[in-house]
């Protein structure tokens, strides 16, 4: 049977360039890179050549990358570690209401120690309006936070102008970039941003290794006390085969964004349109045209999206849905819910999200099955024979 796999903004295969760049630093090249001898040294230089990499992707200096665990580390340590370092700027921050849990969470936890915090609602695309960030900028505002892109719905951020806004305000500005980060160009100089985390397994990198752009000048206080790694933002010994592999994934990134990019827009907009124009009652959720190439996020009425995504395994298709029933909650997830979808709607969601590795054969597959695979879940659906579809 043929396997389609359509999550890639779940998680990547890892590049074969990317594996065979961190072969060595998994068996020669083992030293620990604050050893000052011959095989600590050239764990170093591997570190550093990827710093080099990473920076370039996101035209950032070197010094200001700090390699952590992943996007939801660089996230924690951004938040955290900005708020607690300047907690005598203010106490106020601000986030949007359909940020990751990376991000949401962290918020949360911050409100519950001693910080104000504001939910920036979007409207129905999932845009967060400038206007709406500058309502509630106050004296008190320390930091900002909003995502580039959504990891559920697609949509992209303008994250220039919220910035320039911040920072009129005399507030910082984080963005996760989690979704982005060797999707589409992503430049902190010309974004204007503060702070920006990556994750190395969006982009063909392995699992378990991301960073934090920091931008020179900025003061962030680790949560994490241990050794002087990262030039004290983070210690603990570094994960140089992830580094490594993290680094070749940006330079491969940074050659192939662009083309990538126009190849999944096209394939993603085929496959879109395909499943709206042959699925009844289906809608698109997310902005219309500002969204990750190749990001696909769907609601059905009158069916439930886990149910959509075992029969869509069953013929070897794997997808993602946006309903909180795979976390154990029958909750549908925040962002769908705060886009103004009504529940019973936001349980329908199913998100296909294209990588390099996909084929117009794999969007013919999808479009072949998916609308046999509604169609039967609706005929076993009550709520569709109620309303009269049946
Ligand atoms: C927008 C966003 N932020 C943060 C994360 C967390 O990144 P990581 O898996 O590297 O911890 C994700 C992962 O899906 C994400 O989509």
């Amino acid at each position: 049977m043929r396997q389609v796999y359509m999550d890639h903004s779940a998680t990547t295969p890892v590049d074969p360039e990317v594996f065979e760049a961190m072969v060595p630093y998994l068996t020669d090249r083992f030293g620990n890179p604050s050893s000052i001898y011959s095989a600590g040294r050239a764990a170093r230089q591997g570190m550093e050549k990827a710093r080099e990499q990473v920076a370039s992707l996101l035209n950032a200096s070197p010094d200001e990358i700090i390699f952590t665990s992943g996007g939801t580390e660089a996230d924690n340590q951004a938040i955290i570690g900005y708020a607690t370092a300047n907690r005598h700027k203010g106490n106020h921050i601000i986030t949007s209401a359909i940020e990751h849990h990376a991000v949401y969470d962290t918020c949360k936890y911050l409100s519950r120690n001693g910080f104000e915090v504001t939910f920036l609602p979007v409207d129905g695309n999932g845009v967060v309006e400038p206007e709406t960030l500058k309502a509630v900028l106050k004296p008190t505002t320390l930091l900002v936070s909003i995502m580039h892109a959504n990891n559920e719905v697609g949509t992209i951020e303008p994250i220039k102008e919220l910035a320039t806004i911040t920072h009129e305000a005399g507030a910082a500005f984080h963005c996760d970039a989690v979704q982005t980060v060797g999707r589409i160009p992503v430049d902190v100089v010309d974004l204007g941003v503060d702070m920006l985390s990556a994750s190395s397994h969006k982009l063909y990198g392995p699992k378990g290794t991301g960073c934090l752009y920091l931008k020179k000048g900025i003061k962030v206080e680790s949560y994490l006390h241990g050794g002087g790694q990262e030039r004290k933002h983070r210690p603990g010994t570094e994960n140089i085969p992830g580094i490594v592999g993290f680094g070749k994934a940006a330079e491969l990134a940074q050659a192939r964004v662009d083309e990538t990019g126009k190849r999944l827009r096209e394939l993603g907009g085929r496959l879109a349109q395909g499943l709206l124009n042959a699925i009844p009652h289906s809608r698109l959720t997310g902005h219309p045209v500002n969204r990750i190439p190749g990001h696909v996020s769907l609601c059905f009425e009158f069916v439930e999206g886990e149910s959509i995504l075992l029969m869509l395994d069953q013929a070897g298709v794997m997808a993602s849905s946006g309903s909180a029933c795979t976390s154990g909650s029958l909750e549908p997830s925040h962002v769908l819910l705060a886009l103004g979808l009504p529940h019973e709607i936001a349980h329908g969601s199913l998100r296909l999200t294209l990588g390099k590795g996909n084929s117009d054969e794999d969007v013919d597959y999808v479009l072949n099955t998916l609308p046999g695979i509604v169609e039967r879940l609706r005929q076993m659906s009550p709520l569709y024979m109620k309303a009269g579809e049946r």
